[in-house]
Parts: C-alpha cells; sequence; structure tokens
C-alpha cells in the first residue's frame, strides 16, 4: 500500500538537496555512478569491489521501483558535474512499526566530500521522514566518517556487531547500529 506522504520543505537546506518522486534514466546512470565511486573508495555499502556498472544501475533500478511505489524516499544533492550525493528511507515497514524507517545508502561522491553535503542529506531525510510519519529512524554503518556525522546529528549508538559484513576488497568489517528519535 502506498505510504501516503507531504512534501517536505527542503528549501532551508544547504547545500541544496531535493527528494525525487520519478527517477530518470540520466539520474539512474548518475547515482550508479555515485555508487561505484563509493565501492571503489572502499565503502561498505552492499557490494563488492568491482562493482559492474550493470549491476550498479540494476540496483538503482530497484530503488526506482520502490521510490514510484511509496515505499522508499530518494533524496539527491548534485554538483556541476552530476549527482554528488544521495540517501534513502526505507518507508515500508511491518504493520507494527509504521512509525519506523530505516535510513540507508547515505553516499557522497569523493570529489564532493567535506564540504557538509553528508550533514545536509541528514538533515533533508529527518525532515521528510517527520513529514511521512516517522518518528523513529535506524541505521547501521562501518564507516568512522559516517559514525562521526550521525553523532554529530543527534543519533545515539546502540551497539556494535563484531565482522558484520566483507569490505569491498574483503576483510570482515565490524557494523555499529544508531536510532535516531525524532521529536516534536
Ligand atoms: C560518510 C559520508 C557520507 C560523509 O559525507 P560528507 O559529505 O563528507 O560529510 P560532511 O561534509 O557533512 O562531514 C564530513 C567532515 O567534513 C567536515 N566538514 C563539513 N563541511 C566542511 C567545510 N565546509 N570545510 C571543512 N570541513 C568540513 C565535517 O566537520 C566532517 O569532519 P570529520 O570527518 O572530521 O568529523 C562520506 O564520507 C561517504 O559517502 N562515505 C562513503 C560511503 C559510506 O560509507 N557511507 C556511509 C554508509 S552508512
Amino acid at each position: 500500500m502506498p505510504i501516503p506522504t507531504i512534501p517536505a520543505d527542503l528549501s532551508a537546506i544547504v547545500p541544496p538537496v531535493r527528494r525525487l518522486v520519478e527517477v530518470t534514466e540520466p539520474q539512474l546512470h548518475g547515482l550508479s555512478r555515485l555508487l561505484i565511486d563509493c565501492v571503489d573508495g572502499g565503502a561498505s555499502v552492499s557490494f563488492m569491489h568491482p562493482l559492474p556498472p550493470a549491476k550498479a544501475l540494476a540496483f538503482w533500478h530497484g530503488v526506482a521501483a520502490e521510490v514510484a511505489r511509496g515505499e522508499r524516499a530518494l533524496l539527491v544533492a548534485e554538483d556541476a558535474e552530476g549527482i554528488a550525493g544521495t540517501v534513502q528511507l526505507v518507508l515500508a515497514q511491518p504493520e507494527n512499526q509504521p512509525h519506523r524507517a530505516d535510513l540507508s545508502k547515505m553516499l557522497v561522491h569523493r570529489r564532493a566530500r567535506r564540504q557538509g553535503l553528508g550533514a545536509a542529506l541528514m538533515r533533508s531525510a529527518e525532515a521528510v521522514a517527520r513529514d511521512c510519519g516517522k518518528s523513529l529512524l535506524v541505521l547501521d554503518t562501518a564507516s568512522a566518517e559516517a559514525e562521526r556525522l550521525y553523532l554529530r546529528q543527534g543519533w545515539v549508538p546502540c551497539g556494535t556487531v563484531p565482522g558484520y559484513a566483507l569490505l569491498p576488497h574483503g576483510g570482515l568489517c565490524d557494523t555499529r547500529f544508531f536510532y535516531r528519535l525524532l521529536g516534536g
């Protein structure tokens, strides 16, 4: 069942972030390039290195289908070269957790890091989550940089699972779980 959403006002967030409700073919290719760059850079984001373009594109086609059904929210930030950052909210949850969403695939291209894009994407995702009626967000990460970002944004760490996933170039990594309560 599609989840009713009210468009969140992201206009005050800098750098600019927007929510895609339909994902075009050029945007799918831009998102694929971004994902490949993050995997090339060693990010533990579900994929092993090397990530073939066709596999990356297939992943984003799947995301786009869920976005079209209202099951996911997809946010992007762009620079002169195209999509430079993205994050998702998994809105569709079991019927006993309608208040929860998972924050997922927070990716900033290496060319655009350390300029506040990650923080802007987090603020935007939280605004969209609130507008979708969500009051609890959950995420996990294997990245020290991402951990610092989440802690700065008020997320609460709640435990680490050792050896949770493989890094893209091999070797197990620990994964830390975080939650965020979206107060009034
Ligand atoms: C984690 C990630 C999303 C952070 O994105 P980002 O856009 O670099 O994040 P920000 O710019 O908001 O913050 C990063 C750092 O830059 C600093 N920064 C932000 N704006 C800055 C500016 N204008 N000038 C200098 N430094 C700045 C922040 O203080 C922060 O510093 P710290 O790492 O020492 O704590 C990015 O590194 C990434 O995509 N990593 C690979 C994928 C990944 O692992 N994602 C997490 C999955 S859970």
